[in-house]
């Protein structure tokens, strides 16, 4: 292997970022305690913090529990100035909607992975009688007689947020509701499953959701899911520095198409308990042709890291990305480090070379920083990498975590938001 260390050791994987923001909107359904077990210390979980402490919930750490409490809603307004730095917060607009009857949430946008529209958000919330106006940039949000009331709405396209905020209206909606073609994605079963013990009475059959509405719901204990896009990041860490990861807080279930391409390619990946999931290579893996979709499909959020994977893999690999229109911007900074990739639309063709060399690079999004970072510990040479706030959005201590199995990465600047710095030799 030219170049990189590999890496060896344990790494303990995180609650799912994707799951615990959805869970902790969920703090604004009820009057009663909600304790979230395994909130990852990301910059998604602080910025989703800020605004749902602006709307009235007071949220306290207790050792590794988030406890949440909003004894009353003091604001229904979720401003741009917070909303913009997070997609996920549209979901206060459910959740505002179930517990008040109304809400002012601003529009997300756009964002660095394509346009990302929220009309499917929209259509399902105007199913339970809700009347929305776009004013100024807010989504102004009514529920007639201030009570959602139930409804039916079947979902043209799979949306997995979209799925949760229909579901936080229609818990606390007056009837009944039915919910078609919702999300299969692992974090909305964790959610269910956190509603239900707040006493929602929801009924699942696949992607099929009938939910009889309450006038109120209680608090609840929830042990937040592992996350599988970090368990995923990781095991294409160890395949990429060909090192041996035992990955604890792991369950293999939900990262099998993962888990499948890295057998087919030539890892080795073993469930040693039920939670704990072993990653070895030892030669340059073979190349491989991936398509991202809905879950159980691979996971677009895995797309970036894989791409990393193909660039040293043995021939051409062939990457489609079906869930994002514009999720290939980590592609010219890949080839900044010596990758040879051609794009055509949606379709990347990467083709595997013998090695990458360390370079300056430019974080654009999460999972774009992700692959970077794999790419980087795999090179010759240093690499530095720019804008890692984006990486911090959804890892929690990625640089210590690799830097206890090996790797010779360092952070360069702490503060918040600006141009930190993260250098990785190999
Ligand atoms: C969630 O985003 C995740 N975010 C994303 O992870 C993930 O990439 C995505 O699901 C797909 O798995 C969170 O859970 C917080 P969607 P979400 O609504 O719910 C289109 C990460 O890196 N669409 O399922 O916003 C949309 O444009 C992030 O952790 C509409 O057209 O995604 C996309 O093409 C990034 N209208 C597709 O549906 C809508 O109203 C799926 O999006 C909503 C979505």
């Amino acid at each position: 292997m030219t170049g990189g260390i590999p890496l060896c050791g344990t790494i303990v994987i995180n609650g799912a970022k994707n799951a615990a923001l959805p869970l902790m909107a969920l703090g604004l359904l009820t009057d009663q305690p909600l304790a979230l077990e395994g909130v990852p210390l990301v910059g998604d979980v602080h910025t989703l913090q800020e605004i749902l402490e602006e709307l009235g919930t007071s949220i306290m750490r207790l050792h590794n529990y988030f406890v949440l409490k909003t004894h009353r809603v003091t604001s229904t307004r979720a401003s741009y100035e917070r909303v913009r730095k997070m997609r996920a917060s549209i979901l206060v607009l459910g959740a505002l909607l179930g517990r008040c009857g109304e809400a002012e949430v601003s529009l997300p946008g756009g964002c660095a992975i394509g346009a990302r529209p929220v009309n499917l958000h929209l259509d399902g919330l105007r199913a339970l009688g809700v009347t929305i106006d776009i004013e100024h940039g807010y989504i102004v949000a009514k529920a007639p007689k201030g009570r959602v009331r139930g409804g039916m709405y079947e979902f043209p396209k799979v949306s997995v947020t979209g799925s949760m905020n229909v579901l936080l209206a229609a818990v606390l909606a007056e009837g009944e509701s039915c919910l078609k073609n919702v999300a299969l994605e692992p974090e909305l079963g964790d959610f269910i499953t956190c509603l239900k013990k707040m006493g929602a009475v929801i009924e699942r059959e696949g992607s099929t959701l009938w939910i009889q509405g309450q006038s109120s719901l209680g608090g609840a204990q929830h042990k937040i899911l592992p996350d599988r896009i970090e368990l995923g990041t990781y095991m294409v860490a160890a395949a990429i520095t060909r090192g041996n990861l035992l990955l604890e807080n792991a369950d293999i279930s939900l990262v099998m198409a993962a888990v499948d391409l890295l057998r087919k390619i030539g890892a080795v990946v073993e469930e040693v308990t039920p939670n704990t999931i072993r990653v070895m290579a030892s030669d340059a893996l073979e190349a491989f042709s991936m398509r991202t979709g809905e879950f159980p499909e691979m996971a677009t959020d895995l797309q970036a890291q894989f791409m990393a994977l193909a660039t040293l893999g043995q021939g051409t690999s062939e990457i489609t990305e079906t869930i994002f229109d514009n999720r290939f911007m980590h592609v010219c900074e890949l080839i900044r480090m010596g990758a040879h990739i051609e794009l055509e639309g949606n379709h990347a063709v990467v083709f595997g070379q013998k090695r990458l060399m360390g370079a300056p690079v430019m974080a654009t999004d999460l999972r774009a920083s992700a692959s970077l970072v794999l790419a980087a510990l795999a090179a010759e040479g240093t690499t530095i990498i720019r804008r890692v706030y984006h990486l911090d959005r959804g890892y929690e201590g990625m640089e210590i975590k690799l830097a206890q199995c090996g790797a010779q990465i360092q952070r360069l600047t702490t503060q918040p938001e600006q141009d930190e710095l993260l250098v990785v030799r190999a």
